[in-house]
């Protein structure tokens, strides 16, 4: 990209250059042309704020000039007979203060497609909108260099797109581009570079490619493509760079695929390709980078990788294959900069050969069963990544292993390390991630561990750390996520992490005092789990002074006082667990105001589960998830949960008919507080609710009718109250039939716990009507429980064919699985 700016700055120059004499001038049909793309551009974006220069780059665009003149415009050399607008670098027009991009409406585009002199256009990182003209691109026929990189094209590839015979280099990564690939491909015989990265392109990729000859850069990266990889791909001899990473690429990789002489790289990683690696590609003398993880090859991983003499990084970790183990020297003819034998079942020690690779930067040996302690060799090679997570290497640390400038990922989580955490620590400047979660470490976090100013993630989770003071971090470094839960910790809540802390997770030690004001100082923090601590004190009123926070556990602490009515200021809150503390009052009002419940929860994920494709480890939420105990794992995103736990309080007074308004919430519990008054109709608004528990209060009323409006409900436990009269019928609420979660009541029947009501048991005449009644409740909602098709089969079957309330049928007639769905 950089190269071809440059090189395109460069052409201006030259042309520049030639330019002083000028005599001719640009026509005057391609400059009104370009001052009505400007127009348009400003007619058709609405700028957030008017005072912001949005195109000043294009200042320069001005009537009374030469078109030729103008910045980003590159015209034919002047001695040609007539000057023509060739070149048009249109990259990154708006200038943008926010991250958030501010869209271009594609539709400005339309003067552009009537310069049909233009041979190079690049419009790549404006975040034009709309699908891509077909005849507008169609029309510039002499068009040689085309980017359409960073937009928002959205749509498939129109037909027209590949009669632009004259095409070398297309680039229309990063879009939203849909749809195949089709066999039209054929006809860009000319070109030199093809990308389609990041965009969700299906289909099979089509064998046509076959006949570009000419292609050397083949970028389809990041879609979902599927099928297997055309033959085709070995007629392409010129062919050096193929990368198909992360598609739904099947079948085997072509045997031929060492006929591509040319390759220097080749990355299939993250595809379900099978079989094993083809013998052919040894022959690639100039392959230097061979990147085949997380497929399904399987066999044992080739030893004559290592006789090639090009080949610098071995990324074949994730796999079906095996190390053979009984090698116990390998002697690569190259020096490897990167190697990945994750998952390859390497048994013992970790290889000593690989001390003889004084060029490597990136060791993952994930997954193995790798035994004996961290090598001082290992320590004394300057590798920039070492990861040999999922081991079960033991011993300290070697002190030395920090001393290192270039390491910038350690993860060593899930092994036997033991001892304390080395005082050194902190000379590892560069270190970016440090994960040695699960181990048996012990002692204090060394001091030195807040001069690792680069460090963007911490977690030194599960293990036995302790102590009741922490290194104090700059408050300005840029460590954003940390997760101390699981050790041995000690005194009150650290507020010492930087101002960058969007997720801490302090749960399971033994910190006390109560909820220091300096929270507020994380303007970022999204995520916050202290549960399982001995925190005191009330929930204080400067919590909503943290408008980012999403999730909030303070799930078993000893948290007295109220629910402070400005918890629903809190807006983007969608996981809130106060249960098991000892909270007392009514139940805020204001709750039902918590914009991150009433909002359908998102499928947006904020935080990667990788960073430099790195698996991020972090605890997982513990949440009382329908009746158990359950971890909910925070990578890739909780954004997709909403949940509401106020359980095992001394909360009273009646439930806030608000609570109905928290429309995204798939789970509101509020066992266990002495909560009295009906239970609120508002309920059977919470569309989303999987579990409802509000067992053990004090509610009496009925169960309200509307809660046959919960068409994805699982779990209803009511058990423990004073509630009465008959259970609802329809939708989800009739395979509602735990008896135990209706245990304990004042006199509540139905047909769940298969307890007839009062009326049911009159005189026999009215009995049909009843039925019948009862039936048509059913039919009505059938309209409304298309997708619920179990609560309704259940009805019926109960009412057709058990006989309503027939003592006689055996209860596993009517144990039918509950719906299950992820959360
Ligand atoms: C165009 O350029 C001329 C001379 O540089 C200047 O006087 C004039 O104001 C400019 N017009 C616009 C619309 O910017
Ligand atoms: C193609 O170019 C001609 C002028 O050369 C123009 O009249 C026509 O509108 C263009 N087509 C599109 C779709 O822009
Ligand atoms: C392979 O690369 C060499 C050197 O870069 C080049 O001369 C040759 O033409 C290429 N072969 C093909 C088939 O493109
Ligand atoms: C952790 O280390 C201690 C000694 O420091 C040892 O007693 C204990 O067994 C170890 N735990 C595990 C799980 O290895
Ligand atoms: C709270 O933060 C301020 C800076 O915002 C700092 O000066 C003070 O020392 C902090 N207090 C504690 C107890 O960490
Ligand atoms: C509650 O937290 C304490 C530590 O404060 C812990 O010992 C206990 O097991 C926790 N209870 C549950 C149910 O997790
Ligand atoms: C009902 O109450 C009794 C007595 O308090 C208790 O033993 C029993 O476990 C309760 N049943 C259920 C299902 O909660």
């Amino acid at each position: 990209m950089e190269d071809l700016h440059f090189l395109h700055i460069l052409i201006q120059f030259v042309v520049f250059l030639f330019v002083l004499p000028c005599i001719f001038s640009c026509p005057d049909q391609q400059k009104q042309a370009l001052l009505l793309f400007k127009d348009s551009l400003l007619s058709t974006t609405i700028s957030p704020n008017s005072s912001i220069p949005l195109f000043s780059s294009l200042d320069s665009w001005n009537s009374t000039t030469d078109c030729c003149h103008w910045e980003r415009v590159v015209c034919s050399s002047p001695d040609s007979r007539s000057r023509m607008v060739q070149g048009l670098n249109l990259y990154s027009l708006a200038w943008r203060i926010t991250d958030d991009p501010l869209p271009l409406d594609g539709k400005a585009l339309m003067p552009l497609f009537t310069i049909r002199s233009l041979m190079l256009l690049d419009l790549s990182s404006n975040y034009f909108e709309g699908q891509i003209s077909g005849p507008g691109f169609g029309n510039l026929s002499k068009m040689v260099n085309l980017n359409l990189m960073s937009n928002k094209f959205s749509g498939s590839i129109p037909p027209q797109m590949y009669r632009l015979r004259y095409l070398q280099y297309l680039d229309m990564s990063s879009n939203l581009l849909d749809g195949a690939l089709t066999s039209d491909v054929r006809f860009l015989r000319n070109l030199r570079v093809l990308k389609l990265d990041s965009n969700s392109l299906t289909g099979k990729f089509p064998e046509e490619i076959g006949d570009l000859k000419m292609l050397q850069k083949l970028f389809i990266r990041d879609n979902s493509f599927v099928g297997e990889i055309p033959l085709t791909i070995v007629n392409l001899k010129s062919l050096e760079t193929l990368d198909m990473r992360d598609n739904k690429f099947t079948m085997g990789i072509p045997s031929d695929i060492g006929s591509l002489y040319n390759l220097t790289y080749l990355a299939l990683s993250n595809n379900k390709l099978n079989g094993t690696i083809p013998t052919s590609l040894q022959h690639m003398e100039k392959l230097k980078q061979l990147e085949l993880e997380n497929n399904l090859l399987e066999g044992l991983v080739p030893i004559w990788l290592f006789n090639m003499k090009g080949l610098v990084d071995v990324l074949i970790g994730g796999n079906l294959m095996t190390w053979n183990n009984s090698i116990k020297s390998v002697k690569p003819k190259q020096m490897l900069s990167r190697l990945s034998l994750k998952s390859c079942g390497l048994i013992g020690e970790i290889p000593g050969w690989i001390s003889s690779q004084k060029g490597l930067n990136f060791l993952d040996l994930r997954k193995n069963k790798l035994e004996g302690t961290f090598p001082l060799w290992l320590a004394e090679m300057a590798l920039g990544s070492i990861i040999l997570s999922d081991n079960k290497l033991s011993g300290s640390l070697p002190p030395r292993l920090f001393e290192s400038l270039s390491l910038s990922v350690l993860d060593l989580s899930r092994n036997n390390f033991s001892g304390e955490l080395p005082e050194n620590i902190g000379n590892a400047n560069a270190i970016m991630l440090l994960m040695l979660s699960g181990n048996n470490f012990s002692g204090e976090v060394p001091k030195s561990i807040s001069n690792i100013h680069r460090l963007l993630l911490l977690d030194l989770s599960r293990n036995r750390l302790s102590g009741d003071t922490f290194p104090v971090f700059d408050p300005d470094a840029f460590l954003g996520y940390i997760d101390l839960s699981s050790n041995d910790f000690t005194g009150e809540i650290p507020t010492i992490f930087p101002q960058e802390t969007r997720l801490l997770s302090l749960s399971n030690n033994r910190f006390s005092g109560s909820l220091p004001k300096n929270l507020t100082n994380w303007t970022l923090l999204e995520h916050l789990d202290l549960h399982n601590n001995n925190i005191s004190g009330e929930l204080p009123d400067f919590l909503s002074e943290l408008p980012t926070l999403q999730i909030l556990s303070l799930r078993n602490n000893s948290l007295k006082g109220p629910i402070p009515k400005s918890i629903s200021k809190i807006s983007n809150l969608h996981i809130l667990d106060l249960s098991s503390n000892e909270l007392v009052g009514e139940i805020p009002t204001e709750i039902g105001k918590l914009k991150g419940m009433i909002d359908t929860p998102s499928t947006y994920s904020s935080l990667s589960d990788t960073f430099f494709n790195i698996d991020i480890g972090f605890s997982d939420l513990i949440v009382n998830w329908k009746k158990t105990l359950l971890g909910l794992p925070t990578s890739p995103s909780l954004d997709i949960y909403s949940l509401l736990d106020l359980s095992g309080n001394h909360l009273s007074g009646e439930i806030p008919n608000s609570i109905g308004n928290l429309k995204g919430l798939k789970l509101l519990n509020l066992a266990y507080n002495n909560l009295s008054g009906n239970i609120p109709s508002s309920l059977g608004k919470l569309e989303k609710v999987e579990t409802l528990d509000l067992s053990h209060n004090e509610l009496s009323g009925s169960i309200p009718e509307s809660l046959v409006n919960l068409h994805e409900l699982t779990v209803l436990d009511v058990s423990n109250n004073k509630l009465t009269g008959r259970i609802p019928v329809g939708g989800q609420m009739t395979i509602m039939n735990n008896p135990s979660y209706y245990a304990n009541n004042s006199g509540l029947c139905g047909i769940q716990i298969r307890q007839p009501c009062p009326e049911d048991q009159q005189p026999t005449e009215p009995a049909e009507p009843a039925e019948e009644e009862e039936k048509q409740q059913v039919f009505s909602w059938i309209g409304a429980g298309i997708g619920f098709p179990i609560g309704f089969v259940f009805a019926v079957l109960i009412i057709y064919m058990s006989g309503y309330f027939s003592p006689l049928v055996p209860h596993r007639c009517i144990v039918l699985k509950p719906r299950r769905r992820r959360p």
